[in-house]
């Protein structure tokens, strides 16, 4: 039965100052939701009485809500776990994290991860989920039918390099012959769409590889790409074969403007050009990086090739569950580039990092009536309460670096209002 806290009333009148681009000041206004959607917005004071729901209010600031390109709902238990290098921390930490989803702990997990990522604002976001089949399909229903959230989602796949219990083959996952996701095309506004996930080449034999290439044509496909230098000597050493790590993918038909390629961070200007030639999407995970000190992403390069970028937490390798500070995340870590490096580096303002986590990480997931204030665009609003003195041109910088999950007042995803605790 769907949760009738998730039930949307019949509108929603929403008030405040409305940040409808963060490169200009918000302005006193009021969005009129209904069915999901933003149907009207307005300039000036609100009507004091409307037929449905009133929140905000005039000191209220009126945004966008969030979207995460990349986290794993299993691991949002294991978060800080911290001093190892990314292959030691998967084998440590993560596979026996994920291993309880496949003795029970898979839907009630789910709800947990999926409830912190909608206190934090965040209300959509694209997943990997275990290898387990059973509990995997639970979660995918759940998903789809009860949680208030976008989700692009998918179990793992994988089938060597790790432990039995999540490489069985019933649990290798993956699997294109099943129930097809809910979304044909890219630019569909499906809420929740089932993907392809082979966790990343080290973890999959080149057949398995294979069998996934042959059904991403037609769906979203998330994986992991030259994160840590240990990774891509690894993957070298497996596919010897192969021109690059970037390559393996490609050889097996995985890059598609619908793939999500978490990292990115050590691509040689190659295999840039063919993740370009794919037109598929590298996902920044800054928090990540610096956790396992894999490396510093370069976002100059991926805007040299052309190539798109999202942003993502990657819980837990990334510890913030927040997307605004992830977004602050991208900032150091240019700044840091730029402190080591004689070469330019450009650093994204503020406001460019607010965009992307709205804005850009829901176009780039495929939901582009959403992540904006505009007319008939997804109702997915956050109505903030930021003290009155960060109300001047360093607004978005206050946000980024003073976020707390208390600024949100109220959450409404898809034309609902969300508590969080219900989900
Ligand atoms: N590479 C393969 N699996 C994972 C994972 O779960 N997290 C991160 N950060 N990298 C990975
Ligand atoms: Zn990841």
């Amino acid at each position: 039965m769907p949760d009738p806290s998730l039930q949307a009333p019949p509108s929603i009148l929403v008030a405040g100052r409305l940040l409808i681009d963060p490169e200009r000041a918000p302005e006193p206004g009021w969005i009129l939701v209904r069915d999901g959607r933003i149907e009207e917005i307005h300039s000036g004071d609100a009507p004091s009485e409307a037929p449905g729901l009133i929140v905000g209010g005039r000191d209220r600031l009126i945004c966008p809500a969030f979207t995460d390109a990349h986290c794993h709902l299993p691991q949002f238990p294991v978060i800080g776990a911290d001093g190892l290098g990314l292959l030691e921390w998967l084998e440590r930490v993560v596979y026996p994290a994920e291993g309880s989803w496949g003795r029970g702990g898979a839907l009630a997990g789910a709800r947990r991860a999926v409830g912190a990522m909608a206190r934090e604002g965040t209300a959509g976001f694209a997943a990997f989920l275990t290898s387990h089949a059973g509990p995997g399909a639970d979660v995918l229903s759940w998903l789809e039918q009860d949680s208030p959230m976008r989700a692009i989602a998918g179990r793992v796949a994988m089938d060597r390099n790790a432990p039995d219990d999540l490489i069985a083959s019933d649990r290798a996952g993956g699997d294109p012959d099943e129930p097809a996701d809910r979304a044909g095309d890219p630019g569909t506004e499906n809420r929740v769409r089932r993907s392809l996930n082979p966790r990343f080449a080290p973890a999959c034999t080149g057949p398995l590889l294979e069998k996934l290439g042959r059904g991403a044509a037609d769906r979203w496909v998330q994986t992991h790409l030259s994160e840590s230098v240990e990774e891509v000597e690894l993957v070298g050493a497996l596919f010897p074969d192969a021109p690059s790590y970037t390559e393996v993918y490609d050889e097996f038909g995985l890059l598609t403007p619908r793939t999500l390629l978490a990292h990115c961070v050590h691509l040689t200007d190659r295999e840039w050009a063919v993740v370009a030639r794919r037109d598929s999407i590298a996902v920044h995970c800054p928090t990540a990086n610096t956790f396992l000190r894999s490396g510093r992403f370069n976002l100059d390069k991926a805007r040299e090739f052309g190539v798109r970028v999202a942003l993502g937490s990657d819980v837990a390798a990334g510890a913030d569950i927040a997307m605004p500070r992830v977004a602050r995340a991208m900032i150091e870590t240019a700044k840091h580039r730029a402190m080591g490096s004689t070469e330019p580096v450009s650093i994204p303002t503020p406001a460019q990092a607010w965009d992307m986590i709205t804005r850009t990480n829901a176009q780039e997931l495929g939901w582009s009536g959403s992540g904006v204030i505009s007319r008939a665009a997804a109702a997915d609003l956050l109505v903030l309460r930021p003290p009155e003195s960060w109300f001047d041109e360093h607004l978005i910088g206050r946000l980024l670096y003073g976020w707390e999950s208390g600024l949100i007042e109220t959450r409404v995803f898809n034309g609902g209002i969300v508590r969080p605790d219900t989900i």
